[in-house]
């Protein structure tokens, strides 16, 4: 007997042949799997005749699933596809107690041999557990399932560039349930009771535990419409919605594009002249120099001001596809202004081949914020495209025009695009040239940088909430709302029960007034 977690209602088939119903208390269901469609129709008609009732569909009134040369727990993963909701139990049991109740013409007793082999859970098969939110799990670098969460994360993308964000969200919650697994899957019965994992995520798992790949991830990874989205959303400024337009207007792919007559925006412009660097991952050796720059410019415009790497590098990545960093100043309105000053002194010094920042518009209300996971971007926030001296093999830094300097300091390099600002916000993109070809003898590489400006008040939520990963934020989120009637933003927490706001100075305090376990920027890799 196995109780049921999950069941889907199925309507039922009753009644069958017009044959008598002899045994109303046993509703048999055959399964196909290893049966065969042939057999399994056979032996369902064989039963009917003899007065069992036997359905067609799996539904909540089947009370014996039948089943040949399957495991328990095969069946169970079976089960766990079919059902939704509680249930009481279902007895699961093998062919040789059909056949031999057949031949007496009555259903048998059941004896311990009728009843599926159990596969013993022993210390090498073990059955994982696992909390539901991704807040509430230590999620480290180290993925020991990365074949499968490698897999799941590919559908989440093709969702998300389909713009399915729901259905992207899903398989994220997949991965990142297998993400925080202390060892490799190796049966589908190690996942049973797992949180977030879904019909279509246990099938794609189940298929790669089986054959070693999922037809459905390789065939997408092959698709050219895949391909094509990957590419075009590759170009810094583009997303899925410009893709499919273009997509749909015929063009797959760069040099389509430059052909094309389209008009691109300035950071579709950069994008797409820098577009072999932006591809590039960025190294933890690149963000050190680039935090080296930056913690000098921000100091000198304003001494007192810190600046702190959020994001991926946070959380102790060695790649990233940017670097983010959040300024702030201990003396609350000091900050105000900083951005612009930080970019001009950026782009004085000939750092920024791109940038476009955006003005602060956060503001705390007595009712509490209208649209909280909204919030997001309300800061002072600067996107940029960094341009990054190569180090030549004595350590030295090396610009364009083959002049050294030492330390990183460029001197007074003007960027070759970062004038283009005056030239007009719009240009067609076979204007642009082929620049982002990779070039020899090219002394620096573009980088994307995301800066950050948040008050002191702000500045424990805006660590929080830009350190990610974005799954563990949704998360955080998801948990304050549905959980604790809270709403969290990169600005503030709300209690919806006291209506007011509470106030923090660090990320422990948030963790704590979520009444959540405090993690640390390296375990929140989920
Ligand atoms: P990123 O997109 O930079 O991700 O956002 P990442 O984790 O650093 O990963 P890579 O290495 O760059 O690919 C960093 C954090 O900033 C938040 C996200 O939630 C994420 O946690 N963020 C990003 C926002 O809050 N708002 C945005 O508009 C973008
Ligand atoms: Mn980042």
């Amino acid at each position: 007997m196995v109780p049921l977690k999950r069941r889907k209602v199925v309507s039922s088939q009753t009644g069958t042949c017009g044959t008598e119903i002899k045994f109303p208390q046993f509703v048999l269901f055959l399964l196909e799997r290893k049966m065969g469609t042939s057999r399994r129709s056979f032996l369902s008609e064989l039963g009917r005749r003899k007065g069992f009732k036997v359905e067609d569909k799996f539904s909540e009134t089947v009370t014996h699933v039948i089943s040949e040369s399957n495991s328990a727990a095969e069946v169970r993963t079976w089960l766990d596809t079919q059902v939704r909701g509680q249930t009481p139990s279902v007895h699961l049991l093998d062919v040789s107690w059909f056949t031999e109740s057949m031949q007496a013409g009555h259903p048998v007793q059941i004896l311990d041999r009728h009843k599926l082999q159990e596969q013993q859970i022993t210390e090498e098969v073990v059955a994982f557990s696992v909390p539901s939110y991704a807040c509430q799990r230590r999620t480290t670098l180290e993925n020991h399932n990365m074949v499968l969460t490698d897999a799941l994360s590919l559908l989440a993308e093709n969702a998300e560039l389909s713009e399915e964000d729901g259905r992207g969200v899903a398989f994220r919650r997949a991965a990142a349930v297998l993400k925080c697994l202390p060892e490799p899957v190796r049966s589908m019965a190690q996942l049973r009771g797992l949180p977030c994992l879904g019909d279509h995520s246990l099938r794609v798992i189940k298929e790669i535990l089986e054959t070693g790949a999922s037809s459905e991830v390789e065939s997408m990874r092959e698709s050219e419409r895949y391909k094509a989205l990957k590419v075009l959303t590759g170009i810094f400024g583009v997303g899925a919605k410009t893709a499919d337009r273009w997509i749909r207007e015929g063009i797959q792919d760069l040099q389509q594009l430059r052909d094309s007559e389209q008009t691109l925006n300035r950071a579709q412009q950069a994008g797409l002249e820098h577009y072999h660097d932006l591809n590039q991952l960025v190294t933890k050796a690149e963000a050190d120099a680039i935090s080296e720059i930056m913690e000098r410019t921000v100091i000198s415009v304003l001494p007192g001001a810190q600046m702190t790497l959020i994001g991926g590098f946070r959380r102790g990545k060695q790649t990233g596809h940017d670097i983010d960093f959040l300024i702030t100043h201990p003396e609350e309105g000091r900050e105000e202004g900083l951005m612009s000053k930080v970019v001009s002194c950026l782009e004085a010094q000939g750092f920024l081949l791109y940038q476009k920042t955006t003005r602060n518009s956060y503001l705390e209300s007595s009712s509490g914020p209208g649209r909280p996971s909204s919030n997001m971007d309300r800061f002072e926030r600067c996107f940029s495209i960094f341009k990054l001296a190569k180090e030549d093999k004595r350590g030295e830094t090396l610009m364009e025009d083959g002049a050294k300097t030492l330390n990183g300091d460029p001197g007074s390099h003007s960027p070759s695009s970062g004038q283009s600002q005056a030239s007009g916000d719009r240009k067609r993109a076979s204007e642009d040239g082929a620049k982002d070809k990779p070039s020899k003898h090219k002394r620096w590489r573009a980088v994307r940088v995301d800066l950050v400006v948040s008050p002191i008040s702000q500045f424990a939520f805006a660590l929080l909430g830009w350190t990610g990963s974005k799954l563990f934020e949704r998360e955080l989120r998801r948990w304050a709302g549905h959980e604790r009637s809270m709403s969290l933003s990169s600005h503030a927490l709300f209690d919806s029960k006291q209506g007011r706001y509470l106030r923090a100075t660090s990320e422990e305090e948030i963790f704590a007034h979520l009444g959540l376990e405090f993690i640390p920027p390296s375990e929140r890799n989920a």
